[in-house]
């Protein structure tokens, strides 16, 4: 069969290696993809929010199945706009894509359906939200309600610092329409945990879980970026947490979505905050995390391209979702300044000590083929993971293997999984 990926970072690339393993598949194409992408899909120049070149490109082709990775595309409805012409489509639609696409509305989500969260209230003018500052714990947080790169939130110590986030959203704009309304909620503490799970609209079947590091500095200092590195499973997310988060978060939010005539099919990653009161959402995401996508990808026993199949069909109670015993890291090589400016262009080495050794893989996140080789094209360039028996051993191959890439400017976290040894 013939499959169109669409999307360009390091989540994609994950993507297409599982799908490049699958018997059943021929062809791959990437809209827009990058240089790594490349080496198992043909990239096409279509960027992910032209949907009507993107429909017309898979009807040309006669795409059998499009994945959508990227959640803009998915908000906006380019789920909708596949169906539409009758085309298969791994992915939520419009209505369902919403509980990524507004924080309000999936709050108010897990208020109606009785999902462990953090305590909130939603606002749509900047007199209503200060005012409830006044009276409220700090530290708080303040989060836009639509999508805004994964750097909508703002945790706040102080009254003071509240009252600028207020501004700076609702205000000043920083994230555009996405702060047309906003959520204040309780600042929680304890362990985060990603878990990415397949649906069907009446059936979920989570993967391994993850953890995401996603301060730009170590020690988990600086900006919030989009994820500088990942390790799979969290040694936090224990079976009595898992139990807990089956009966009490995840089957509860697919009954909701499906009693809200919203049914969701595609991947659901739950953002997890790990309590002394027990597991509370942080946030939803209406696809597969980045990075953690490549951590988790890559522990997958099953077909990825059978897993998503019966997800469309409605038949994913038939699956059995397999993940390997081991571990995996994911170290992100970014351009130093990033997530602020950084410079793009430079000339990457040493990709080549990747090819076939098992268990390491370079997923490029911004790259650019050129005539004089393939150079960095974004603020995250490359995320570099590596298998292990356990975590350690994973953190250690990964470290290494990030020594085999040289890049100007490359930047990287030195702590990514020290919380393992905390465990
Ligand atoms: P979100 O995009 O909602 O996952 O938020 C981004 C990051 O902000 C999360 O991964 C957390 O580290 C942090 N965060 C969000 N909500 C809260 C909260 N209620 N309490 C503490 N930290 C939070
Ligand atoms: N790594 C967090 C995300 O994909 O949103």
């Amino acid at each position: 069969m013939k499959v169109l990926i669409v999307g360009s970072g390091g989540r994609e690339h994950a993507i297409a290696w599982a799908v490049a393993k699958s018997p059943k598949v021929d062809k791959i194409y990437c809209a827009p993809g990058n240089a790594g992408i490349a080496e198992y899909a043909e990239c096409v120049d279509i960027k992910a929010m032209e949907f009507d070149k993107l429909v017309a490109f898979a009807k040309e082709k006669e795409i059998d199945l499009t994945i959508i990775g990227m959640d803009d595309p998915l908000v906006g409805g380019v789920v909708d706009a596949f169906e539409a012409e009758g085309l298969r489509v791994f992915g939520p639609r419009k209505n369902a894509a919403i509980i990524e696409g507004s924080k309000a509305f999936s709050k108010d989500l897990m208020k109606k359906y009785n999902i462990p969260t953090a305590f909130y209230e939603n606002f749509d003018n900047k007199e209503d939200a200060l005012a409830y500052l006044e009276k409220a714990k700090m530290p708080i947080v303040l989060k836009a309600d639509g999508l805004a790169l994964g750097k909508g939130v703002l945790i706040c110590n102080t009254l003071e610092e509240a009252r600028e986030g207020v501004k700076t959203i609702m205000e000043e704009k920083k994230f555009g329409s996405a702060g047309d309304r906003m959520v204040i909620e309780e600042f929680m503490t304890g362990r985060e945990v990603s878990v990415l799970a397949f649906c069907d609209g009446k059936t979920i079947k989570c993967m391994t879980s993850a953890q995401d590091h996603k301060r730009a500095q170590d020690g988990d200092k600086g900006l919030n970026t989009g994820g500088m590195g990942t390790f799979s499973p969290s040694p936090f997310y224990t079976k009595e947490v898992e139990e807990f988060c089956e009966k009490y978060i995840y089957q509860p939010t697919m009954d909701a979505m499906a009693a809200e005539g919203r049914p969701f099919v595609g991947v659901l990653f739950t953002g997890l905050m790990i309590t002394e009161d027990g597991p509370k959402v942080l946030e939803y995401n209406a696809r597969f995390g980045d990075p953690e996508a490549q951590v988790v990808l890559p522990r997958m026993k099953n077909d990825i391209i059978e897993v998503m199949e019966a997800c469309i069909d409605g038949r994913l109670d038939q699956i059995d979702l397999q993940f390997e015993d081991n571990a995996a890291v994911c170290v992100v090589l970014a351009s130093d300044g990033y997530p602020v400016s950084y410079q793009k262009g430079f000339l990457i080495k040493g990709l080549e000590n990747f090819k076939d050794k098992d268990g390491y893989y370079c997923f490029h996140a911004g790259s650019r083929q050129t005539e004089d080789g393939i150079v960095t094209n974004g603020g995250r360039v490359l995320g570099v993971t590596a298998k292990g028996a356990d975590l350690k051993d994973a953190r250690k191959k990964a470290y290494e293997a990030t020594e085999w890439i040289q890049f100007d400017n490359k930047y990287m976290r030195h702590d990514i999984g020290k919380a393992i040894d905390e465990a």
